[in-house]
């Protein structure tokens, strides 16, 4: 499942982070990189031990733990401290067909996760860069994701992605990973459904309808039942 969530930042925050980066040093974007990924990777990035990096980072997880459609999409259990890039088009970036790795560790809290889900927060508008754009494939073919300022995508970490090369202007990005309770991507894509189905009565019926009430259960039984915590 692909799910973009709108508005994930205001205007005003992501003003906030162009001028807290471009006042900062950004190195090779290959000192994260697994070794396939590394061979296609061209781009740069904050620092990713960086005070900077980490101080953004906890501001995007403030931001989308209570955010209730990212709750809902992506039932988290850990995000992993979120990274930061840039495309340009002045050194011809890009970052060629790849897969996440399966696991990520932090060195400076020792979080490992599983990745289960790969997120991009867009953080320039698709006016300010020609190319850029999230080549998502999935077995329903290719999906080109490039979103508004703010706004951010979430899809399986198990997709074959990549970013097509800046031809114009720069692209900012954050990107990270994160480990759901609910690992397989099916089962949470239908928990997230169904969710969206209940919230949808509960405005037309309100909360103490008993068929509503009852759906409320099934779904709660099905986050049991799946749910690694
Ligand atoms: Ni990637």
């Amino acid at each position: 499942m692909l799910t973009c969530i709108e508005g994930v930042l205001s205007k005003d925050d992501v003003a906030d982070f162009r001028r807290i980066m471009d006042a900062s040093d950004w190195e090779d974007g290959r000192s994260t990189a697994g070794s396939q990924s590394a061979v296609v990777k061209r781009n740069e990035q904050l620092p990713p031990d960086s005070e900077v990096a980490r101080k953004l980072g906890n501001r995007i997880i403030s931001a989308l733990t209570s955010n209730p459609r990212f709750i809902a999409a992506a039932i988290p259990l850990q995000i992993f401290p979120p990274l930061f890039n840039r495309y340009a088009a002045s050194s011809g970036h890009h970052f060629g067909l790849h897969v996440d790795n399966a696991v990520r560790g932090d060195r400076l809290t020792g979080l490992r996760i599983r990745t289960d889900l790969s997120v991009t927060l867009f953080l320039a508008e698709p006016e300010e860069y020609d190319g850029g754009e999230l080549v998502i494939e999935d077995s329903y073919g290719s999906h080109e994701v490039k979103l508004q300022a703010g706004d951010c995508v979430l899809y399986p970490s198990t997709s074959l992605h990549l970013v097509t090369p800046v031809t114009r202007g720069t692209r900012v990005a954050s990107f990270f990973w994160l480990q759901s309770m609910i690992r397989d991507d099916q089962a949470r894509g239908m928990i997230f459904d169904l969710d969206t189905a209940i919230q949808a009565l509960v405005e037309r019926l309100g909360r103490d309808d008993p068929e509503t009430v009852k759906l409320t259960g099934i779904y709660h039984n099905l986050i049991r039942y799946w749910a690694e915590v």
